[in-house]
């Protein structure tokens, strides 16, 4: 272990341990401008990106935070030139491939949230896996992104709950806010308390648009790559500097 990762191992004395966010989720950005300021290419960005998200798992792991969703592809994203979203791909699958043992090890749940029908069939079997693996782990839940559009995950539930009750099975009048949140992609995947984007965009890009209703939104200026233990500190001491009101005065 380097001297990066031994320090800050324990939730810093300045957090109040009862008043950490259940539920962070990130918008991983910046990683192309990482690699083109240091004259790389993009995909040089990706790849050290990886590294930033394990040691954020880790470090909610160790200072207590239950829940973790990171937006890793968008429904956007393919756009991309195809040598990238190729990269990106192919990227996905090896790093589920090399960190599925340390992540049944550290008994990390992870989950993947999105259309995952039409990424590639090799990467899909990984997601399987994965996810069968690590399903009864008691650890943070580990949420990622993929292919995931918050418009989309909104519709694909419309047309479900629209199906029944072509059907019959439901009244339209028992549409709530409860029953929609069982039709999204997963249902146990609750609402973020915190959202962080990095690369200093002030934007959502499509992702949990239902879910971010009542988020606190923090926005730092670092790339994705250079997302930090201490990044992350700042982040939860500015969480815990907000009054939640939820419409209350
Ligand atoms: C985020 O970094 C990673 C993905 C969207 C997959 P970007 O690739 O968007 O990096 P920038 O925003 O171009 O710098
Ligand atoms: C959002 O970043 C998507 C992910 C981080 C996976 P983008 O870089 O795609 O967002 P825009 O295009 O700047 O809004
Ligand atoms: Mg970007």
């Amino acid at each position: 272990m380097t001297a990066k990762h031994t320090i800050l191992q324990k939730l810093p004395s300045d957090l109040a341990p009862d008043r950490l966010p259940q539920h962070v989720a990130v918008i991983m950005d910046g990683n192309g401008r990482w690699a083109k300021r240091r004259g790389l290419p993009r995909i040089e960005g990706h790849r050290q990106g990886v590294d930033a998200l394990k040691e954020l798992v880790r470090c909610c792991h160790d200072w207590g935070v239950k829940a973790l969703t990171a937006y890793a592809f968008s429904t956007e994203n393919w756009k991309r030139p195809h040598e990238e979203v190729d990269f990106l791909m192919m990227l996905f699958e090896r790093v589920l491939i090399r960190e599925l043992e340390e992540m049944v090890r550290e008994n990390v749940r992870i989950q993947f949230v999105g259309n995952l029908a039409v990424l590639p069939r090799s990467l899909q079997s990984q997601i399987d896996r994965a996810t069968v693996a690590t399903e009864h782990n008691g650890g943070i839940l580990f949420t990622i992104a993929a292919n995931y559009g918050g418009r989309q995950e909104i519709l694909q539930a419309c047309r479900a709950i629209a199906t029944k009750v072509e059907q019959g099975h439901i009244q339209a009048d028992e549409i709530d806010e409860e029953l929609f949140s069982q039709h999204r992609y997963t249902a146990n995947l609750g609402d973020p308390d915190l959202l962080i984007r990095t690369s200093g965009e002030l934007r959502l890009s499509n992702f949990l648009l239902w879910q971010m209703a009542y988020a606190e939104i923090y926005i730092t200026e670092a790339f994705w790559p250079d997302f930090s233990r201490a990044e992350f500190h700042r982040a939860l001491s500015a969480y815990q500097k907000r009054d939640r009101r939820f419409g209350k005065v």
